[in-house]
């Protein structure tokens, strides 16, 4: 559909993630060049509006990950200027963004995520979460809206909660802090409205902080994972209706850690998985039969408007 027109790759950003934003972005270029698109990168910063008039691109393939790229701000400008776009429209974005509020969406659709509390900046203090908090330690502590572990802390006693719970808030006003999921993480990639395989995610340092997600070797990535079928099946249909939930297109990949009785617990919905060749998403894809230059093509021809 997009053969003979402008293809821009929105890439780079404003976010905490800009590095892995540029490498994710980078790629998806090459790989429409090498399936024919006529496709140019567009670095975004503040003037991003100015240079998709002055590129006249036709579609645009998002490839921003965290604020302002993967959490609808984006998305609400493409709408406004009547440029399709690859992924999830204004709100599933924004919604996905937003940890606290996907978990909202998740409740109420009676989908399992970790029991977990909320915390605004100016009354934490009043609130003394450290004296009220869950059940007891272990507990994760979380902005409600970063990616790539940046500001995630696992917090093993009441000694480490503070510090914990400041640098969260130097990435966001709001944090969740969330009970200690103790078993194995599982990614359940989403293409086009269908689950790919289960990927199992093993870090050496036990954390799938930033340097476990982006060192080679860190981490170790199981396939197929370690599961009898039927639960891997069922794992799928959770994952898809997370995404169902949430009001997802195109790709997304759905973050899980099983519990101790094997339910699947979901972290959160990433509308914008990282797609360098080695990301998890690519991954997946290759084991259900895309290479990476089908799966780049395969986004991109469900590109689209949402409001229309
Ligand atoms: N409730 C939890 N229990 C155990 N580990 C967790 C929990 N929440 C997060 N983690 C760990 O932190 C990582 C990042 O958390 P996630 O919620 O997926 O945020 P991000 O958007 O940064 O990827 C996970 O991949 C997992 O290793
Ligand atoms: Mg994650």
């Amino acid at each position: 559909m997009w053969e003979d027109k402008k293809v821009g790759v929105l890439l780079g950003g404003l976010s905490a993630e800009r590095d892995i934003s540029l490498l994710s972005g980078n790629a998806i270029l090459s790989a429409l060049k090498e399936k024919g698109y006529n496709a140019c990168s567009i670095d975004v910063d503040k003037d991003v509006a100015k240079r998709l008039l002055t590129d006249r691109i036709d579609v645009a393939f998002i490839a921003l990950h965290g604020r302002w790229g993967e959490d609808g701000t984006i998305q609400g400008m493409l709408e406004i200027m009547g440029i399709p776009y690859t992924g999830s429209g204004v709100l599933a974005s924004a919604l996905a963004m937003n940890k606290y509020m996907t978990k909202i969406i998740l409740m109420f659709h009676r989908l399992q995520t970790p029991d977990f509390q909320v915390f605004q900046a100016e009354n934490y203090l009043k609130d003394r979460p450290g004296e009220k908090i869950l059940s007891g330690y272990p507990l994760v502590v979380k902005p409600v809206s970063e990616g790539s572990t940046i500001g995630i802390s696992i917090v093993k006693n009441e000694g480490q909660l503070k510090k914990a719970i400041k640098e969260a808030f130097r990435f966001n006003d709001q944090i969740i802090i969330e009970e200690f999921i103790d078993g194995p993480e599982i990614t359940v990639g989403i293409l086009n409205g269908s689950p790919l395989p289960v990927i199992e995610i093993v870090p050496k340092s036990g954390f799938y902080d930033y340097e476990s997600k982006y060192t080679s070797g860190m981490t170790e990535y199981i396939f197929p994972a370690r599961l009898a079928n039927e639960q891997l099946s069922e794992i799928q249909n959770t994952a898809l209706k997370a995404y169902k939930a949430l009001g997802c297109h195109g790709a997304a990949r759905v973050d899980m850690i099983l519990d101790v009785k094997g339910n699947a617990n979901i972290l959160e919905i990433n509308t914008i998985p990282g797609m360098t060749k080695t990301s998890l998403l690519p991954k997946a894809a290759y084991h259900a039969g895309y290479d990476f230059n089908t799966l780049v093509q395969e986004m991109l021809e469900s590109a689209r408007l949402h409001s229309q």
